[in-house]
């Protein structure tokens, strides 16, 4: 496998070259030159459409892009994760998060966890005694399950779902109000069980409870069955440790969202992540959308100095999601160490944020149309939108001249400097048919390869997260000062 620095390919070097041409065309050039550009530099993958026409590409760069994947060993590295080596070589870990939504082709382990999740499911839903499910846990343990309900919404409101993850008391709190604790479910998500902050919410919540049975009111998801257990949980689901935290929404950790968008729209989740895989597994680089998407963003970030990254889907249900890919993306690519242990002289991954379109334009787009840094976006749109006729074609007119405005800027020659957009800035689309379960897997599944595939870019184990165990320990050391 090839582990070398991908500042020492020739392809990295060729790249440079492209990037420092004088005569680099602006992306308003290449529109010009090219009338079918719009189709040559999209793909479409299993009903998804990623099309990166307004980025600052052109044919000798996308040829350049797709001789780094090759030079950086993809078609290895892709069949060595795929095939569930151990390639999380820090934890000594094979990363099996395809796996959990293989369908027919699952291990039996994976089938059983998802019937006993369906049966956990029915069992909380029968008799109708739970009013109120709060989901605990963070980071990973909390992120997905809480975008996908925020997407997908509640199947049968006779069940309230809250999620708490920070542990401000505030937040529980909140997650609590109007909730009586004879009625109250709490599902506590914690792959490790040892997360401070998840187990002082949990042992809050049992606080709260008094002296009613732990067992009938917490359901526990965890790869630390014991500790679950001597929490007081008897019903308990298994997060395996060859799937990371934010790579679970999958797994049980998508226990509270099954149980709020219900089993038949998990499943869909399932399946179109599943699509996705397929086609990440089975299409060669140049027509492979997640393969593309990370091509893109190394152009954008070791080429152009694009230090940003902003998610800008426009539709309201996908509000959470570039908080999702935040972590996705920088907590798996976030590193300065490669995979041989040496210091990295490149650029990883850029600082992502974002917020949904109408609501980003009032606030931060200023700096994507005029401001210094560079910054790439993602724009994420669905062709049917659920709604009056008015506010869906603003909507996605919004977006389209958005994206257009950040491509092309103004052009009136006359115009005073303090109104001029300079165009030429970043911008790819992924267009969905609708927002839907099968289409929300599709897209989780896209970042989730594309975070792959830029690991292998940058020769970095996408897959650990070392740099956030010294802040707990410092948190332990000074707790302990503070309360010897
Ligand atoms: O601190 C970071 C982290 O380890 C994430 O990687 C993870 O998603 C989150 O904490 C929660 O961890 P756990 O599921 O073990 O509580």
């Amino acid at each position: 496998m090839n582990t070398q620095p991908p500042n020492q390919c020739s392809a990295w070097h060729a790249l440079g070259a492209l990037a420092a041409r004088p005569d680099s065309p602006p992306i308003a050039d290449l529109f010009a030159r090219d009338p079918a550009r719009k189709d040559r530099f999209s793909v479409a993958a299993a009903g998804v459409r990623y099309d990166f026409s307004r980025q600052r590409i052109d044919r000798a760069v996308l040829d350049a892009l797709l001789e780094l994947a090759r030079q950086r060993g993809f078609d290895e590295w892709r069949a060595a994760f795929l095939r569930g080596d151990p390639i999380n070589s820090t934890e000594k870990r094979a990363v099996q998060h395809v796996a959990q939504r293989a369908g027919d082709a699952a291990p039996a382990g994976v089938k059983a966890a998802l019937a006993r999740m369906r049966e956990l499911a029915a069992r909380v839903r029968a008799g109708g005694r739970i009013r109120r499910i709060v989901h605990l846990g963070t980071g990973g343990s909390s992120l997905g399950p809480k975008l996908v309900v925020d997407a997908l919404g509640v199947r049968d409101t006779a069940i309230e779902f809250r999620f708490a993850a920070n542990v401000d008391p505030l937040d529980l709190e909140r997650a609590l109000a109007g909730a009586e604790p004879d009625s109250t479910l709490f599902i506590v998500v914690s792959k490790t069980f040892t997360t401070e902050e998840t187990l002082a919410n949990a042992r809050a919540a049992k606080r709260w409870l008094g002296a009613r049975d732990p067992a009938k009111h917490f359901i526990a998801i965890t790869g630390n069955a014991a500790a679950a257990n001597a929490f007081g949980a008897t019903d308990v689901l298994p997060i395996p440790e060859t799937v990371g935290g934010r790579y679970s929404v999958w797994s049980a950790a998508g226990f509270g969202a099954l149980c709020a968008i219900g089993a038949d729209a998990f499943d869909e989740l399932l399946a179109g992540a599943r699509e996705i895989d397929l086609h990440f597994a089975q299409a060669g680089a140049a027509r492979n959308a997640p393969a593309l998407m990370a091509l893109v963003g190394v152009w954008n970030v070791n080429f152009l100095g694009a230090t940003g990254h902003a998610i800008l889907p426009y539709a309201h249900a996908l509000k959470l999601l570039p908080a999702y890919l935040q972590q996705l993306e920088m907590e798996s690519n976030g590193k300065r160490i490669d995979r041989e242990g040496r210091a990295i002289d490149y650029a990883t991954a850029p600082l992502l944020f974002g917020e949904e379109g109408t609501v980003g334009q009032h606030s931060f787009y200023q700096l994507l149309h005029q401001g210094t840094p560079a910054v790439a976006a993602d724009f994420i749109v669905a062709g049917q939108m659920h709604g009056d006729a008015e506010r869906c074609a603003l909507l996605g007119a919004y977006a389209e001249a958005q994206a257009d405005a950040l491509a092309f800027g103004t052009t009136d020659a006359g115009i005073e400097p303090y109104r001029a957009c300079p165009g030429n800035r970043a911008s790819s689309t992924l267009a969905l048919e609708r927002i839907d379960a099968r289409n929300l897997g599709r897209l989780l599944a896209l970042y989730e390869h594309k975070v792959f595939t830029q690991g292998v870019i940058w020769n970095v184990n996408s897959f650990d997260q070392w740099g956030v165990e010294l802040g707990k320990q410092l948190a332990r050391q000074i707790l302990s000062r503070r309360n010897p």
